[in-house]
């Protein structure tokens, strides 16, 4: 078999780790790979986001299955070409990715459905969406609507923030085209899980629950990135609350998106809030999770291929589940210094050679090969995952994991999986939780 996995970063470095295992004897392939996937795959010099240069590519190498790991490329209608085309393909349709591509249509559809989400308004008038911020005070959350890696949703704690961010959004277009249209809601006080559902359009099979770290600072301080460590399981994600998260938000919204047209075929990843109130629907992105992907999938024991070829194949989930392994797993990000905002690419990377013979798994996601051998190239640039008996060793693992990876500029959050220390030891919580 022949399986081109989309993208390069460390999502897509954990779905060809998993991928490897579930079919040891498979040909692999992906475009332009970081330094951690070259090894383990033949490199296609076509970027993630040339959606006709792939097809094009797949069709010709008699590509059997293709996984998009990022939404770009997935937003840009990248499986509706490859399905034209009749190759098997694991992502939502153009129309399925809006859930993710646009968060003024999920937030419609949540409405429209009555699945449980915080309140809303869309935008694209300056001087309306202040009026609104001023009606409803803080704190309150700002939203561009389109595709912002991330970085495009501001919780603000006053008005003044909130006015500022409305400005930076549709007065300075900070945020280019996903800013022109914007989402204000309402702050949803809570922890934050993300689920993930393998779905083929009508069916779904949930996997591990985990928890991101979204804040660039320890304790969950400073600006939002693409995610700085995650762990799984999550405590407080109980059976009883995966079965909320199934009931009332998946399986409704595979519905809606049905009705609209629209299946959802592909891996559909719920950011929820645990609120007082029950869950309640923060975001829905179109694909796996990063770095929530480095966590969930070791932890995977059935075969994850298995899942992806049923819905690129059109078959049907129902009856389906997926084998968890038990223990726990958390992952720690090392960025380059200065990330969210600007860093320095180039820099020579050591890892120890032993990290992987202590059971650790090295995840690359901004690192290339050059001259100088292992150098950065992104501003997330590794994580260090650590499956171990328990969650507090594997989190004591993947710490010191990260502090032996070496870089110029280098940093990582050493509290991963704060809250769920705080909860099974309450000892460690900090004082102002
Ligand atoms: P998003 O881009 O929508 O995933 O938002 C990024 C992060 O901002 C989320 O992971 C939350 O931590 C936070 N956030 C987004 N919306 C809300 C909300 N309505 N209330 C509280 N926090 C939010
Ligand atoms: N870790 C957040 C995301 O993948 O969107």
């Amino acid at each position: 078999m022949r399986i081109l996995i989309v993208g390069n970063g460390g999502r897509e470095h954990a779905l060809l780790w998993k991928l490897r295992r579930d079919a040891p004897d498979a040909e692999f392939f992906a475009t332009r790979p970081n330094g951690g996937m070259a090894p383990l795959c033949q490199s296609v010099d076509i970027a993630p986001t040339d959606v006709e240069g792939l097809a094009e590519w797949a069709a010709a190498n008699r590509v059997d299955l293709t996984v998009v790991g990022p939404e770009a490329p997935l937003a840009s209608g990248i499986t509706d070409r490859f399905e034209a085309l009749g190759l098997a393909v694991f992502g939502p349709s153009r129309a399925a990715a809006r859930i993710e591509s646009s968060k003024a249509y999920a937030k419609d559809l949540l409405r429209s459905a009555n699945i449980p989400t915080a309140e809303h308004r869309t935008f694209s008038n300056q001087a309306s969406a202040e009026a609104w911020v001023r009606e409803q005070g803080a704190p309150i959350v700002v939203k561009a609507s389109g595709l912002a890696a991330g970085k495009g949703a501001v919780v603000c704690m006053t008005v003044e923030d909130a006015i500022d961010a409305v400005a930076s959004m549709l007065g300075d277009m900070n945020f280019g085209e996903a800013g022109r249209e914007i989402v204000i809601e309402e702050f949803m006080d809570g922890e934050e899980i993300s689920v993930f559902a393998v779905c083929d359009g009508e069916d779904f099979v949930l996997l591990h629950p985990s928890q991101d770290h979204k804040r660039v600072g320890e304790g969950d301080t400073g600006p939002n990135t693409g995610g700085m460590g995650a762990y799984a399981p999550v405590s407080i994600a109980t059976p009883q609350v995966m079965e909320e998260a199934a009931s009332q938000v998946i399986a409704p919204t595979l519905a809606a998106l049905a009705g609209d047209g629209a299946p959802f075929r592909g891996l559909l990843y719920a950011g929820l809030m645990n609120t007082e109130a029950g869950l309640k629907v923060v975001e829905f992105n179109c694909r796996f999770g990063d770095p929530e992907t480095q966590v969930v999938l070791p932890l995977m024991a059935s075969s994850l291929l298995d899942l992806m070829l049923t819905v690129a194949e059109g078959r049907s989930l129902a009856g389906v589940t997926a084998e968890i392994r038990p223990g726990a797993a958390v992952t720690t990000v090392l960025a380059s210094g200065g990330y969210p905002g600007s860093y320095e690419k180039g820099k020579s990377i050591t890892i120890p050679e032993d990290l992987e013979s202590e059971g650790l798994i090295v995840f690359h996601a901004g690192t290339s090969v050059s001259g100088q051998g292992l150098v950065t190239s992104g501003g997330r640039v590794l994580a260090v995952t650590a499956i171990a008996e328990t969650f507090a060793s594997a989190a004591n693992a993947s710490r010191s994991g990260a502090a032996r990876v070496e870089f110029e500029g280098a940093f990582y959050r050493s509290d991963i999986g704060w809250r769920e220390r705080a909860r099974l030891d309450p000892r460690t919580a900090p004082d102002e939780e």
